[in-house]
């Protein structure tokens, strides 16, 4: 049983906060706002329920400011929106990160021009939302994945194919993934469809797929779906 931090409370922190509580863990999400959250009355973006409906099934989840989270958590993820995520952790005591596994599942994409996104231009190509996190945070051991699908596919890839397709890992702390492969295996991915694309520079190539995985997922109904590397 590990202590676990989940920045963000969206759709992504809430189906991994639940999952992550099924497996016996401890379980904190942060927030900017504790007070603004458990008020909100409204469904987000996406159709999700206010936040405090959430909550009050998911007894045994802790609620906190973001910089309480961090404090709590031995493993931190970040799901708060990329554009504002190097923010959120700004927020947080630096020393709360050194040292620690920080899972990251933001994308950086920019809907101020509408639907569908863009990729911000300062974090693609030559550059990504984890190098950022990583470079900005020097003592924290970033692993990206799970960006790269739905959120109920994250902790439950039966829905798809029978568990067979394939999820991405990428970071620059051969430690910290091997720790992350096995928090993957928890939610039920098996090794085989674990693929390490290797230092923290590959999150450029998760991050930028993006753009196809919102288009394939657009022409195809919107139904859970993932990639499955064949050769
Ligand atoms: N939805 C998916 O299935 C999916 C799949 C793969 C990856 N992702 C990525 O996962 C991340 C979370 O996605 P989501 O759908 O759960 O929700 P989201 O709407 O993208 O993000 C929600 C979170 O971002 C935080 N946030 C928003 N503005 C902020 C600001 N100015 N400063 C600090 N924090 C701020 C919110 O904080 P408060 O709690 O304070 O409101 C909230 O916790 C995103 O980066 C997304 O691209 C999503």
């Amino acid at each position: 049983m590990k202590s676990i931090a989940i920045l963000g409370t969206g759709g992504v922190g809430q189906t991994l906060a639940s999952k992550f509580l099924d497996l016996g863990h401890k379980i904190m999400l942060g927030t900017r706002n504790v007070e603004n959250k458990l008020s909100e009355t409204t469904k987000d973006q996406y159709g999700n329920l206010p936040f405090k409906e959430w909550f009050a099934t998911n007894k045994g989840v802790k609620l906190g400011t973001l910089k309480e989270a961090a404090a709590f958590g031995e493993i931190i993820l970040n799901a708060t929106k990329g554009s504002e995520s190097i923010n959120a952790l700004k927020a947080v005591e630096q020393k709360d990160l050194e040292g620690k596994i920080l899972i990251d599942i933001a994308n950086p994409l920019d809907f101020s021009m509408g639907m569908p996104p863009r990729l911000i231009p300062e974090l693609c190509n030559t550059n990504s939302l984890a190098e950022e996190i990583q470079r900005t945070f020097p003592k924290t051991r970033v692993v990206k994945t799970l960006n790269t699908m739905w959120s109920g596919l994250m902790i439950n890839p039966g829905l798809v194919n029978k568990g067979d397709h394939d999820i991405f890992v990428c970071g620059n702390d051969p430690e910290a993934k091997e720790e992350v492969k096995k928090i993957l295996k928890s939610f039920g991915w098996s090794g085989e469809n674990i693929l390490d694309l290797g230092d923290i520079s590959a999150a450029r190539a998760t991050e930028m797929y993006l753009p196809l995985w919102l288009r394939i997922s657009a022409a195809t109904n919107f139904k859970p779906m993932n990639l499955r590397i064949v050769n």
